[in-house]
């Protein structure tokens, strides 16, 4: 990775203030929903992890209400039946934060933590979470595979190496090497419409996976 410092640790505190319309969002979602998380999701796996999966950003009543990245999101249910199906965790999936999954040699974090109202963040709020998403790079020097779900994902580490997003185009299943010797695999995002519409299927997204366990020699 070229060096990008920042004094930021790799998880943002609960209550980040870096981005106003996702504070205020947060303000109303604890005043409606008090027993919820509304807080900053932190990654969640293995501290030691080979794969960092890069999501967009938690869901309203997922993430945002858990505590865990896709957890309780409808993106969840196949992010974690095939990692758990591709050797990448081990347990059960519940869509619970205490349901005893574990992760494998593997990460899981969102290019932006705060839930953004409509599942959008906007392109400053994507800029201001990159910080915590270098830093979550950077402390994770064992990444060899960043495997980003989705265009926001992937064009957000791209810059994350200060690369060009023209010269990298986002599509299922790129590949390309990054300068600190880690692959930037990406893959369209697990969500409702792009499973619906059959633009992902389990098995394109599936392949997705294996080729990352192929590409880590496991
Ligand atoms: N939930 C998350 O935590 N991230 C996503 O990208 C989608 C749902």
């Amino acid at each position: 990775m070229t060096e990008v410092q920042t004094e930021f640790p790799a998880e943002a505190p609960l209550n980040c203030d870096l981005c106003p319309r996702l504070v205020a969002y947060r303000s109303k979602n604890r005043l409606e929903h008090p027993g919820w998380f509304n807080g900053a999701v932190p990654s969640f796996g293995d501290k030691a992890a080979e794969l960092l999966v890069i999501g967009l950003a938690p869901g309203v009543t997922g993430a945002n209400k858990t505590g865990r990245p896709f957890t309780g999101d409808w993106a969840g249910d196949l992010l974690y039946e095939t990692m758990l199906k591709c050797g990448f965790a081990e347990g059960t999936y519940a869509a619970r934060p205490d349901d005893g999954l574990e992760l494998k040699g593997a990460m899981v974090t969102n290019a932006v933590r705060c839930v953004p109202p409509k599942n959008k963040p906007n392109g400053s709020e994507v800029n201001q979470c990159r910080n915590y998403l270098n830093s979550r790079i950077e402390a994770l020097p064992t990444a060899k595979i960043l495997l980003c779900l989705g265009k926001i994902s992937h064009d957000s580490t791209l810059r994350a190496f200060d690369l060009k997003v023209k010269d990298h185009p986002f599509g299922h299943g790129t590949e390309y090497a990054l300068p600190g010797g880690q692959i930037l695999l990406s893959s369209y995002h697990c969500s409702r419409y792009n499973t619906n519409t059959r633009r992902l299927t389990p098995e394109m997204f599936e392949d997705v996976f294996n080729r990352a366990k192929e590409l880590l020699g496991r």
